[in-house]
């Protein structure tokens, strides 16, 4: 193989690897630590969840709520449409910060936003 070639053929297997990363439609800082189903564990009765919304956990265990709901958003659902997983997932972060922060409307919002079954109908598979 003459260094020409080898220079062209080096250049393509750049191009190509370098074309799947940029096809891929998360990078790689936005991969999940956590699946949906990892997220679901934590809504069990008497789970993470249920501590956060009964004033029962502690500083970090609200901030484990917030990391758990930026992580399930970073997963595609298994149904329904992007911008309402979206949607939903946001109204979760957002009142666990404002848990996490003392705001007094957190709970409460929180429980609005922990819609099971609003949330399981439009992205759940079955
Ligand atoms: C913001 C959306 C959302 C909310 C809110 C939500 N879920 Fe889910 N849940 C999902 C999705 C999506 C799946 C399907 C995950 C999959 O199949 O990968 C799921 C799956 C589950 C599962 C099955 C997990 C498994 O291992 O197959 C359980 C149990 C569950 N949810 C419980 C709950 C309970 C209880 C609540 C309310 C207290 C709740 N979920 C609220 C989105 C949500």
């Amino acid at each position: 193989m003459s260094h020409k070639i080898r220079t062209v053929s080096c250049l393509l297997v750049c191009l190509a690897g370098s074309a799947l990363v940029a096809l891929s439609p998360v990078t790689a800082d936005d991969k999940p630590t956590l699946s949906i189903k990892d997220a679901m564990k934590e809504h069990k009765k008497g789970a993470l969840k249920d501590k956060v919304l009964d004033g029962s956990a502690s500083a970090d265990e609200k901030k484990k709520l917030v990391d758990l709901y930026t992580q399930m958003a970073k997963n595609k659902p298994p149904k329904g449409a992007d911008d309402n997983w979206k949607k939903l997932n946001d109204a979760l972060i957002k009142a666990s910060k404002d848990i996490v922060d003392g705001k007094p409307n957190g709970v409460e919002d929180l429980k609005k936003a922990v819609n099971c079954g609003a949330c399981h109908s439009a992205h759940k598979a079955s």
